[in-house]
């Protein structure tokens, strides 16, 4: 199968919202922290009437209905998530009530688990599969969902929630780019989940931004490496390759430096010191010798290369950041929603994207990280009706509820209390979720979840 890649993508986030600037009051910390100081606007959260299950059940019927789907043209579905409310049983497997009720369960792959990164690895598999010798002629259907929330402190401003599910196919309008994937993986602890019996992370957010930057560092270069053997021939290279460069995002603010960091990266590999001096006439000399890993914390480099590509960050990257900075971090959806954004930016015109070359960079903690790009087809007809069926994006974050800090952090602590409860019935509101949500219904004695649609 050629031209294997997106074919549809749907889109959840919660119905509910904090203010940023409110929960800077609220937590009596400096007015900007969290909104100037991280880049954002908006958080959502779910209330303990949401899931995992239920985020990927409701995306999931979204898409399928969406897109006119027969769940029997669906030959493998995989889940990337990082919130686990079972050790063995996957979301993978409870998703399978949308489709057994059609006969189909003749459906390949499970879940797949490392922070943030899980919906990339899902992603890979079921591109794997369509390019294998044990693809069957079917789409693969892709689900990163997750509910990100962290204990009062520091990190809390940095959560989110929400699930994106993508139908992954030949004869697509957004195209993987073969032979260029590049990866780093290693081990970190720099967020991580060791206490099973509560929903928050362990961060050591320092280092958690220091692997961040590596990972971003190692994956960029081998990228240029691969792409340039890829295409002997290319004349443009670097930053300049891509028309736009979508990263996960922890927060804004983050993203914003490491395309500085990219462009860091740009000048530490030019190294013909004519061309150097003659593309970098100002800082040529003072940064003669700059080494990447001495520079994570460097204000002075960070705030040089931010400014140097100010223009690029504008014009490539900072359309792509409009959900992370209204809904925050989505964990494994973050990076797919940078995607989305980037798409719904276009508001419909399809040729602001035809032909385009979008960079990807999914990281996750621990860590797993790979940078891969995506080629937009020429054919206006392919990509038309995928960016209509964006259309309810925009105005669905607008349709949202606002909730005062003071009872986010109560709702918080109803969920705390929830998490593995048995023989409840769960307590937030059914009427504020948007309609066609599914929400849990009940636990009962054996931990045995339902869930119904609102
Ligand atoms: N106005 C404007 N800016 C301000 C203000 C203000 N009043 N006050 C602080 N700032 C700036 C700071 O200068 C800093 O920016 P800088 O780094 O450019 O200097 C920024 O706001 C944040 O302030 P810090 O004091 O650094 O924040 P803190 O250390 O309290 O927390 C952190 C930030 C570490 C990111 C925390 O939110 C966290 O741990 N989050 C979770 C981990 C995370 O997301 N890591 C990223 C990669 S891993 C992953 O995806 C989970």
């Amino acid at each position: 199968p050629s031209d294997v890649g997106i074919l549809g993508i749907e889109l959840v986030f919660p119905s509910l919202y904090i203010d940023q600037t409110e929960l800077e009051q609220f937590d009596g910390v400096s007015a900007g922290k969290y909104t100037v100081g991280l880049g954002q606007s908006k958080m959502g959260f779910c209330t303990d009437r949401e899931d995992i299950n239920s985020l990927c059940l409701t995306v999931v019927s979204n898409l399928l209905k969406r897109y006119n789907v027969n769940p029997k043209d669906i030959g493998r579905l995989e889940v990337g998530t990082e919130t686990i409310i079972d050790k063995s049983k996957s979301v993978k497997s409870v998703l399978m009530q949308l489709f057994d009720e059609y006969g189909a369960t003749d459906l390949e792959g499970i879940d797949t688990t490392n922070a943030c990164y899980g919906g990339t690895a899902a992603l890979f598999n079921a591109i794997n599969w369509i390019e294998s010798s044990s693809y069957d002629g079917r789409l693969a259907l892709v689900v990163c969902g997750d509910i990100a929330v962290y204990a009062k402190g520091s990190a809390r401003p940095t959560g989110g929630a929400g699930a994106i599910a993508m139908l992954i196919g030949p004869n697509a309008p957004l195209v993987f780019d073969r032979k260029v994937r590049a990866t780093y993986m290693k081990h970190a602890y720099d967020f991580y989940k060791p206490d099973l019996t509560s929903e928050f992370p362990v961060v050591d957010g320092k280092l958690s931004i220091q692997c961040y930057l590596s990972a971003l560092d190692s994956c960029y270069r081998l990228y240029c490496e691969k792409y340039q053997k890829q295409n002997p021939g290319a004349k443009v290279l670097g930053l300049n390759q891509f028309d736009a460069l979508v990263f996960h995002t922890p927060y804004c603010k983050l993203v914003q430096k490491s395309l500085g960091r990219v462009s860091l990266n740009d000048f530490v590999l030019t190294t013909d010191p004519e061309q150097r001096k003659e593309l970098y006439p100002a800082i040529y000399e003072k940064y003669e010798s700059i080494k990447l890993e001495e520079t994570y914390f460097d204000r002075d480099v960070e705030k040089l290369f931010m400014d140097y590509s100010k223009d690029i960050f504008n014009k490539k990257t900072k359309p792509s950041l409009l959900l992370a900075n209204q809904v925050g971090n989505m964990y494994t959806p973050s990076v797919y929603s940078g995607l989305v954004s980037y798409l719904i930016s276009a508001d419909e015109d399809v040729n602001k994207l035809l032909g385009k070359h979008i960079g990807v960079f999914s990281y996750g903690s621990g860590l797993a990280s790979t940078m891969y790009s995506i080629s937009v087809t020429n054919d206006c007809t392919k990509l038309q009706p995928l960016l209509d069926k964006l259309n309810y994006v925009k105005p669905l974050l607008e349709q949202r509820i606002k909730i005062s800090p003071q009872e986010f952090t109560e709702l918080m602590e109803v969920r705390v209390h929830n998490s593995h409860r048995t023989n409840f019935e769960p307590s937030g509101a059914i009427d504020r979720l948007f309609p066609g949500t599914y929400y849990l219904k009940y636990v009962d004695d054996m931990h045995r979840r339902t869930y119904e649609k609102r």
